[in-house]
């Protein structure tokens, strides 16, 4: 199992240029790519890893088990911020936004277009708030069903999908139910144009919306400057339009009350070398803000 971290040497140079590392927060740790190399480079650091995915928590805890006195992995949800002990302690905050290699490698999760599994797509299943992605496309109407297409997936054909969906001869209960409709939906000529899998859109929108992301994050983005470190660093790397423009909108209010500093004017974005060698990164985009004490 591997997850490529995305900008690390990008995110590990801010980090550096910070005033302090002596406590880091890895919001989103994922397979613990960002946190080994926080380990490494700051060899006096304490890291603690959170993420609302049992599955990562255990799979870093072990990975991570040689750095078990600086270490630690918590299931939380960033969202819930207050949750976190000492949340007001760290002097580095990030977030590494979206969904990670291993979620989508396993079928059983239902993540991906590529492999064959039950549709269900939710990063916490033991959370009884979220419904899975087959669940979403039984109770949701046509209306909503295309709201979420257009608005977390920016799909072009969200009605005609949305439609189908409503209209469909079979259950759509796993990963390949869901391509099979969309192939059959979508014009021919369409598909053979189209630079990406023909699902890609529908899959990412029913993601964030069986998760309720873009929900988690405006939580984060409310309550990080009330209960962060005064002078912390904070930093979001995001994969979606619509998470970047919450990043930047909710930056140029906190500079704009005084709690700090952008330090991105424009956003950092993955080198031509690092697409070539991990085309996922292609969306990535770094934004960072520094709070300033009182
Ligand atoms: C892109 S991956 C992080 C990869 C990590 N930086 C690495 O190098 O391995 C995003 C991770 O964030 C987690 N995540 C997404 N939303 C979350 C939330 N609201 N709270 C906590 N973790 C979340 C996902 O479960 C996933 O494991």
């Amino acid at each position: 199992m591997h997850h490529e971290p995305v900008m690390l040497n990008e995110v590990i140079t801010l980090i550096k240029s910070h005033s302090s590392h002596a406590k880091i927060l890895d919001g989103t740790l994922g397979l613990g790519g960002y946190s080994e190399a926080f380990l490494q480079n700051f060899p006096e650091s304490f890291v603690l890893g959170i993420d609302r995915d049992t599955q990562a928590i255990n799979f870093s805890r072990e990975r991570l088990q040689d750095y078990s006195s600086r270490f630690q992995a918590l299931h939380k949800n960033f969202g819930s911020l207050d949750e976190i002990p000492d949340i007001n302690n760290f002097d580095v905050y990030v977030f590494d936004l979206g969904v990670s290699n291993m979620q989508l490698s396993l079928p059983e999760r239902g993540f991906s277009f590529q492999n064959d599994g039950k549709l269900d797509m939710r990063m916490n299943p033991d959370d009884e708030n979220l419904l899975t992605a087959a669940e979403v496309l039984k109770t949701c109407d046509e209306k909503t069903l295309t709201k979420i297409f257009r608005d977390y997936g920016e799909e072009r054909f969200a009605n005609l999908i949305a439609s189908a969906i409503k209209r469909a001869k079979y259950p759509i209960e796993t990963t390949s139910d869901l391509v099979k409709l969309i192939r059959e939906t979508l014009p021919q000529p369409v598909q053979r144009k189209m630079g990406s899998h023909p699902a890609r859109r529908v899959f990412q929108a029913l993601r964030i919306y069986v998760n309720n992301e873009t929900g988690e994050l405006e939580n984060l983005l409310e309550t990080l400057p009330k209960v962060a470190h005064k002078e912390a660093l904070i930093i979001f790397v995001s994969y979606h339009s619509l998470e970047d423009r919450l990043v930047k909108l909710s930056f140029r209010e906190w500079q704009k009350n005084n709690k700090g500093k952008i330090l991105t004017r424009h956003p950092i974005t993955p080198s031509d070398e690092e697409i070539r060698r991990n085309y996922k990164s292609r969306s990535g985009k770094l934004r960072a803000f520094c709070l300033i004490m009182d």
